[in-house]
């Protein structure tokens, strides 16, 4: 059938029967809020490069737990600021870290919100690189039972999914033998399995006080020129234990999202990354975009593409609008 029978415009004419034909859905609950927790801070300190996005104390988690369970989202993402850093960053797998402690006020506030802590080194290394140095590289291996120790804390303190960022070789292998080795069988991986270094996240490293102190993330994060390698990367992390994957960034590696999970079908998550977020704000801020209208469409595409649930810094601002529509 084509034109005059054919007609794709009588699907479009009302909001109803747009709303009736619509493939895909935006919901409140399948979006991740980024929290940052900075040690010894009490209120808010804003995040220069990342308008609207504050670090919080620890004072102010619960009330955040609460806005965040009113406006439904699915969960929270735990990144943290420690007040003191070393060469193997061991504030990241202390017991009393400032994410072990944000997962308790969390908890003790918001008991059924779905806590995810990232696992990483890079916030609490004082060379900024995400794993322990050998010579000017990351080493590996060494770093392996750190990031292993970091997730088994983190699960401990009552994360319900660990989120392991930094792109170490068999990580996720090392971090389910440990859970498991402590009796934590049921605490999900949700495995950056393809993150690339990429620009993007400028912003964050502001927000986080992670920038490395000299070279780049290039010898471990993906090359942004590759697409097979993403599948490589996702399906081991899916052999040696991952329950949920991630693609970080999102929007210009919506292709690599798509093949992730229409090749792998495992859940898959896009990361909003920070840089997406800035340049949103910066083109609204100006007047150039309408920023309500432009978060909307990306979020949309990003679940078009193929992602069940999306971790954005505008997870508020979208549960918000979309509750209003
Ligand atoms: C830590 C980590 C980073 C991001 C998430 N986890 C920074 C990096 O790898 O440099 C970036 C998130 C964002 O930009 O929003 N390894």
């Amino acid at each position: 059938m084509a034109f005059p029978e054919s007609r794709p415009r009588r699907l479009r004419r009302t909001p109803a029967i747009r709303d009736l034909v619509a493939e895909t859905l935006l919901d409140p609950g399948d979006l991740i809020l980024p929290i940052f927790v900075e040690e010894g801070l009490s209120g808010r300190r804003p995040i220069t490069a990342m308008p609207g996005v504050d670090r919080l104390g620890l004072d102010e988690l619960a009330a955040e737990a609460e806005v965040a369970k009113v406006l439904g989202l699915g969960g929270l993402l735990l990144f943290g600021v420690p007040s003191s850093k070393d060469l193997k960053g061991s504030g990241a797998y202390d017991d009393r870290g400032i994410v072990q402690q944000a997962i308790g006020e969390i908890k003790r506030a918001v008991p059924e919100t779905v806590v995810i802590a990232d696992v990483c080194l890079c916030e609490y290394t004082s060379h900024g690189h995400c794993g322990v140095l050998h010579g000017d590289e990351v080493d590996n291996d060494a770093t392996l039972p750190l990031i292993a120790r970091t997730a088994k804390s983190l699960a401990s303190a009552g994360a319900d999914i660990v989120a392991p960022s930094d792109m170490m070789d068999g990580r996720v292998a090392a971090i389910r033998a440990e859970l498991d080795k402590a009796g934590l069988q049921q605490t999900p991986i949700a495995s950056y399995a393809v993150k690339y270094a990429s620009a993007f996240y400028g912003p964050f490293r502001d927000a986080a006080d992670s920038t490395p102190a000299f070279g780049d993330r290039r010898g471990y994060q993906m090359d942004p020129r590759n697409a097979d390698e993403a599948l490589r990367e996702a399906r081991a992390d899916l052999d040696e234990g991952a329950d949920l994957l991630i693609v970080k960034p999102a929007l210009p590696y919506l292709d690599i999202l798509h093949r992730v999970k229409t090749e792998t079908s495992a859940p898959t998550m896009a990361y909003h990354v920070s840089g997406e977020y800035s340049m949103l704000k910066a083109a609204a801020h100006a007047g150039f975009l309408d920023e309500r209208a432009a978060v909307l469409e990306s979020l949309t595409s990003l679940r078009r593409g193929g992602a069940d649930a999306i971790i954005t810094y505008s997870a508020k601002d979208a549960a918000a609008w979309l509750r209003t529509l």
